[in-house]
Formats: C-alpha cells, structure tokens, sequence
C-alpha cells in the first residue's frame, strides 16, 4: 500500500510516499529556513505563500522520486494541526484535492503524534532484516523536543499515547533560539548552539536545571534564557563557547533526567525521541551513555526524519487507514490541537 504524504505545518514544505508505513519510497523537503533567516523567526504570511509556490513540485518530486504514477497511490495523508493556520491549509487544501481526484481515501494527521512515529520508522529498516516487529517495541517513553514543543509521552501502541508532562513555557528549541540571539548567532540558533559548545567548557557556568527536581514530568526554559541574560550583562566579554556549553548542558540535563525518571515510573524498557532539538550531539550523546547501563533500548530518528518531513506523515497514515480511519472532505486545519490521548 503507497500512501502520499503531505506536511506543510511551519516552515517545510515536504511530500512524501511511504510504501506499507516502514519503507520510504521518497521523503521530499523543501526547507525555507533562508527565507525565514533575516526575520530570526518564521513569518506565517513567507511561509503560506512558499508552501503555495512549491506544494505542487514537491508532491510532483516526490512521485517522480518514488518512480510512482498518481495511479500506483492508494491514499493520501496529511497535517492538519497543529501549526500555522495558512500554511496548514495549503498542504492539507491540496491533499484532499489529489485524494478526490484519485478516489483514494484521505486522512488528516495530527503532527504531533507522527513525531511520536518518526524514530519508529527509522527504526523499521532495521526491523525488516530481524524477527521483531515495531509492536514490539511497546511500550516506550517517547520525547518530542521542538521549536514548537516539549511533550514526554507514555506510548504504548501506534495510536496509544498518555501525555505525562510537557513544557509550562518555552519548548526545548525554542529556548535554544532565544539564547543563540542573545549571543548574536544566526537563526535557527540550535544547529549553531550545538557546534559552538563543541568547543566550551561545560561546567563553565552554573545555569539553573528548571523542575529538574520538580515530582511532575513538566519542563520550564524560560527562567534558563533570564539566566543566561543576565550573565550575559554581567559578563559582556563571556566566552560565547562556555555559555552554549554551559546552557546546552542545562537543558540536556533536564531533557535526559526526566526522560529517564519517566521510564522508571513506568517501567518501560524502551526510549525514543524526536523533533529538531533531538538532533543535538550532546543530548545524543548523553542518552547514548544512559541508557545501556539502565537496561534500555533508545530509538532516535534520523536526522532528516527528526525535523519536520512528510513520510513521518505518511507513515503514520498507512497504519491507521488499516484500522478503518478515515476523513471527512470537510476536515479543517487544527492549529492549536495538542497530541491528545489515544488518538485511534
Ligand atoms: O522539529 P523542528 O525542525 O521544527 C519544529 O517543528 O519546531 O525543530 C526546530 C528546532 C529549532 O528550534 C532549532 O533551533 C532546533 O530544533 N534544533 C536544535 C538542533 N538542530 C535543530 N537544537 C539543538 N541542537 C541542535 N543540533
Ligand atoms: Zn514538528
């Protein structure tokens, strides 16, 4: 079963199709990261007219690259939340067009539990070759760190999903780009972050380690960017170096703390992440070092399937249309939806 997928949330403009929910025939991204650059942030308006522009070539390259006609798609999929209202409409406008068009079934996608999927998928190549399949992999500890996000997941199926904490402020990636503003380094500020702390002193400055001692499996950034501020007016001639290693080190403490608490409480034996900020070497690193010793199993997506991309979408997608779901041509965009529970 080939399921077109379709993702155009933020600021990617990405199709994909997805062959049986684990073999990517073609994962097309179409990135707008330099038109965003000189804003420092995504301006909804740029974005809605990029995915205007490019959604129909990158479905085209997307086909072209699978070496799939539209006749070989047996359903289409894509995000309808959460994310920016206009830009969630063109991918999800032009979906349904190729749906109806095709006759194929459509369905909607919430973004947020693709993420939850995307490690999987990663991981499914590898599962092809051995006995195991991806249900069992359950249950797992799932963390989704963007720049929209920072959500700790109980996941025990595809489609089952408790949320056990999330941030109270700003998510993971964004405190990465605020705290690489304050430093005069270029926007999206976590790539930058991670490569300048490469060099830093770790233990340089003693940023706070916000909830990290806190019962609840909730996140807070905001009060470690204030931190990083004020040492920065404190400290004007600071090596730039030491404060991103310092402040990555912070927030990876937390990300990998309460990550690995969250396994214990549960009891699984398996941890995934997903989402920009999961990209980061140090936090890679760190859960790499962690888990052996503790007995667990981590799945990581790749780089390419960890930021926003359509096969996640139509991953997800081709095990879902197996158990029935379908939508209604009136779906509408969902901006503001979160990952929910038990979704199936
Ligand atoms: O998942 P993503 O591409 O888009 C959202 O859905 O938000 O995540 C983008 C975020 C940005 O905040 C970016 O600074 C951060 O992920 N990011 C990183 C790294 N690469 C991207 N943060 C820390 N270290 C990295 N290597
Ligand atoms: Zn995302």
């Amino acid at each position: 079963m080939n399921i077109l997928g379709v993702e155009t949330s933020c600021d990617e403009t990405s199709a994909a199709v997805v062959r049986d929910g684990t073999e990517i025939l073609s994962n097309i991204v179409s990135s707008q990261v330099d038109l965003h650059r000189p804003y420092g942030g995504v301006v909804p308006e740029l974005a809605s007219r990029h995915h205007l522009e490019f959604i129909q070539p990158v479905i085209q390259e997307a086909l072209h690259a699978s070496r799939c006609t539209l006749s070989d798609i047996d359903g289409v999929a894509a995000t309808y939340g959460p994310g920016l209202a206009s830009s969630l409409l063109i991918g999800l406008n032009a979906a349904k067009g190729v749906a109806f068009t095709l006759n194929k079934p459509f369905l909607g996608i919430n973004h947020l539990e693709a993420h939850l999927y995307s490690p999987l998928l990663s991981e499914s190549s590898t599962l092809h070759a051995s006995r195991f399949t991806l249900h069992d992999l359950f249950p797992m500890i799932s963390l989704i760190v963007s720049g929209g996000h920072t959500i700790l997941a109980h996941v025990t199926d595809i489609g089952w999903h408790e949320i056990l904490g999330q941030t109270v402020d700003y998510a993971a990636g964004e405190a990465f780009d605020k705290v690489a503003k304050l430093l005069g380094l270029c926007y999206p500020g976590g790539p930058e972050v991670d490569r300048l702390a490469k060099q830093g002193n770790r233990a340089a400055i003693a940023f706070p380690r916000s909830m990290l001692d806190d019962p609840s499996f909730n996140f807070s950034f905001s009060g470690l960017k204030t931190s990083v501020l004020y040492y920065l007016k404190k400290n004007p001639n600071a090596v730039v170096a030491d404060v991103c290693a310092s402040f990555q080190e912070a927030v990876v403490d937390v990300l990998v703390g309460k990550t690995l608490r969250a396994a214990r409480h549960t009891g699984v034996r398996a941890i995934s992440a997903s989402g920009g900020v999961s990209i980061n070497s140090r936090f890679r690193e760190r859960l790499a070092a962690e888990c052996p010793r503790r007995n667990l199993r981590l799945f990581l997506a790749s780089a390419q399937l960890c930021t926003d991309n359509a096969a996640m979408i139509a991953a997800l997608a081709f095990h879902k249309l197996q158990r029935g779901a379908h939508s209604d041509w009136s779906l509408d965009v969902a901006p503001s939806i979160g990952l929910g529970t038990n979704s199936m």
